[in-house]
């Protein structure tokens, strides 16, 4: 079967290809980097809850969207889930998540006052345009990685969708009847994003997803450690291809050229520091 590369919205567990799982395909840094991602995304309610706050008062159109982001982004940890409890039995998503969840809570979700960490909507929808791109092209990339035939339609499917999430953020940004904010705030606020995923939700879900309860206490847990473990395993799938797009999306964003110097200057600085990372 050729796996189409652009899927439609809308689909469910069911609409993947289960059957045609090929086990000898399947890449060991591949499969811990898919276990790490499932946990991240099937943490978005927490986001959801977040978002809703940020957005209290907005239409009700923006809060639904909000919602089916949610149920998708969730949908995203569930697929890449079935798929790493296929290509290793000894993985349960549903133990590892409750660990992640026990050791894992960004300050802003417990905060229970309306408003955004990042100062404002447009703030927030520049932060979430930052992840959503960085989702789009990591999936872009695993898909093109892997060898293995449901791991490459789920990558796709869930990559099409993260583009999706990436559009009705940029649209929301733009519909905002806030001030724009000026090319350096915008700057600010993505690099920020940027530099957030060194905090230790990719190293802890990597953590959670990779070492087993038993082996904790041999393997505690050391953020640098799993902060580069985890590193290595994203940086094996990217080509520059994927970070060229995942820096054309952000400085559309941030209101530059895409295609222009600064947007060079920004990838070849991304591939530096993602090389340096996972060295
Ligand atoms: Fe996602
Ligand atoms: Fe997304």
């Amino acid at each position: 079967m050729t796996v189409a590369s652009v899927y439609k919205q809308g689909w469910t567990l069911d609409d993947v290809h289960w059957s045609l799982f090929d086990p000898s395909k399947v890449e060991p840094s591949l499969l811990a980097a898919v276990k790490a991602a499932a946990l991240v995304e099937y943490n978005a309610p927490d986001y959801v809850t977040y978002l809703k706050r940020v957005f209290a008062d907005a239409d009700p159109r923006t809060l639904a969207a909000i919602e089916q982001w949610g149920r998708e982004e969730a949908q995203h940890g569930r697929a890449l889930g079935r798929w790493a409890e296929l290509a290793d039995p000894r993985f349960r998503l549903a133990d590892a998540f409750a660990r992640f969840r026990k050791g894992y809570t960004p300050a802003h979700f417990t905060c229970t006052t309306n408003g955004s960490v990042r100062g404002s909507r447009r703030g927030e929808m520049i932060a979430r345009c930052v992840v959503e791109s960085g989702t789009s092209s990591y999936y872009s990339a695993i898909r093109d990685a892997s060898e293995e035939p449901v791991l490459e339609e789920i990558a796709g499917r869930i990559a099409a969708d993260e583009y999706r999430h990436y559009k009705l953020f940029y649209d929301t940004l733009n519909a905002q009847a806030e001030p724009d904010l000026s090319f350096w705030k915008k700057l600010w606020i993505a690099v920020g994003r940027v530099r957030e995923s060194d905090d230790d939700e990719l190293a802890y879900a990597f953590y959670c997803a990779n070492v087993s309860p038993e082996e904790e206490a041999s393997k505690p847990y050391d953020r640098k450690t799993y902060s580069r473990l985890a590193g290595q395993a994203s940086m094996a799938v990217y080509r520059p291809r994927h970070i060229q797009k995942l820096v054309q999306m952000v400085t559309k964003v941030v209101g530059a050229n895409p295609h222009g110097w600064f947007a060079n200057m920004a990838g070849a600085l991304l591939w530096w520091r993602l090389s340096a990372k996972s060295a």
